[in-house]
């Protein structure tokens, strides 16, 4: 069977979805790689290194012959209608918002899975394109607060005096926001975060930061995922939430609801009421941002009314493609994992008997396999 890769179409997107190594992987399952020359050039992955990995090389790739099509950035509908019935995709599909391409690959009997789909089991997390992406932006964003900051993360004493350290808050303590408290920590900050559900602030402490209790009812939904917050409870938090910002040199924001715009943390009074010079990097910018008025890749000044100055709001985007090599040697071993799990000689052919399996499939045998997606696109 083949397996094909194209080069992103989306622009500023560099990251691949099968490299080199993960080509390996496929055809030792006993699968054919084809690859569109260049694809991954803008990850620093030339053509002659998947010629070695055993892979075939084309100047263009011909999508009606490939059996499995792997992706990055959610396919569009005339990519879909090239490829045959019965044909196979893999990659983030961004299913709440690409409701066009969800009803191409069922009308054109695609078997679709959405890496945005991977169960939370511990089975899955080598498939989980989620975590390993995540685990890149909540690492830029520390380095891009850093690089913004007028000051040292790290306490420093010198003859020349002492520099305390920079206090950061991390609001939201998922995949991302860990890491962001393990890299604020490493750069040498003093480092607290919050989350809405109570069982991260054992991961936050075991990452070395301290865990800021709200006098709030815990909300959990399922899965291990966050439930959207009423709306008193809402402004509940951002009121207990006011002074902590308002201490905080740096503060990264990542909380976000699967499925749903991100919820809104920090208003503009409270970033109005941090110290000037302080930096905001909002890791949701893409899904409407934590912090009001944040615009994706857009730094902007706020202006305190503690003082004369301004804070910088800087929304987060494309951190991963940003970082392209790591993030595809992640992303690709994502793809290639979960590929393999359903080859069995040679043979891609899922087992939906398979929770994994099922759980990530999107469109299969012209039905959007999906219920909430189905149900979007019902009401669409
Ligand atoms: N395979 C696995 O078992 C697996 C894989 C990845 C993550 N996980 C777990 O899933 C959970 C969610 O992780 P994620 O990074 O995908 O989450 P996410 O990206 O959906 O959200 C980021 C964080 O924002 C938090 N949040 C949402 N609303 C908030 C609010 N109003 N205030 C403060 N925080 C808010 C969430 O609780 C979450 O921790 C974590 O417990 C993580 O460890 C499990």
């Amino acid at each position: 069977m083949q397996v094909g890769v194209l080069s992103e179409r989306v622009d500023g997107e560099r990251r691949v979805a099968v490299t080199p190594e993960s080509a390996k992987q496929l055809i030792a399952a006993g699968l054919e790689v084809l690859v569109e020359a260049g694809a991954g050039v803008k990850a620093g992955l030339p053509d002659s290194a998947y010629t070695e990995a055993g892979a075939i090389v084309q100047n263009s790739v011909d999508l009606s012959v490939l059996d499995v099509l792997c992706h990055v950035r959610p396919l569009t509908a005339a990519q879909v209608a090239e490829l045959h019935r019965g044909a196979i995709t893999v990659g983030l599909a961004s299913p709440s918002t690409e409701l066009a391409t969800v009803k191409a690959l069922a009308a054109g009997g695609i078997t679709s899975f959405a890496l945005e789909l991977v169960p939370r089991i511990s089975r899955a997390q080598s498939m989980d394109a989620l975590t390993s992406q995540s685990l890149i932006t909540g690492y830029r964003a520390v380095l891009e607060a850093a690089t913004r900051f007028s000051r040292f993360f790290p306490l420093y004493m010198t003859a020349a005096g002492t520099i305390p350290p920079a206090r950061v808050l991390v609001l939201g303590a998922g995949v991302a926001g860990l890491q962001a408290i393990g890299t604020a920590k490493r750069l040498g900050a003093r480092v607290s975060a919050y989350d809405v559900r109570p069982a991260s602030a054992d991961e936050v402490t075991s990452m070395g930061g301290t865990f800021v209790h709200l006098d709030l009812d815990a909300v959990e939904g399922q899965g291990g995922y966050a439930r959207e917050l009423s709306e008193d409870r809402a402004l509940r938090q951002q009121q207990l939430l006011t002074p902590h910002v308002a201490g905080a040199d740096v503060l990264i924001t990542t909380a976000a609801i699967p499925g749903r715009a991100a919820p809104l943390l920090v208003t503009t009074e409270m970033v109005a009421g941090m110290r000037p010079g302080s930096v905001i990097v909002d890791l949701a910018a893409e899904t409407g941002g934590n912090v009001e008025g944040v615009l994706p890749g857009v730094d902007h000044q706020v202006p305190t009314t503690v003082g004369d100055g301004a804070v910088t709001l800087y929304g987060l985007k494309d951190a991963a493609s940003d970082m392209a090599t790591d993030a595809s040697r992640l992303y690709a071993k994502n793809v290639s994992n979960l590929i393999e799990l359903m080859t069995a000689e040679g043979e891609v052919a899922p087992d939906f008997d398979d929770e994994l399996v099922a759980g990530t499939c999107l469109t299969h045998d012209g039905q959007v396999r999906h219920a909430p997606t189905a149900a979007a696109l019902e009401g669409d």
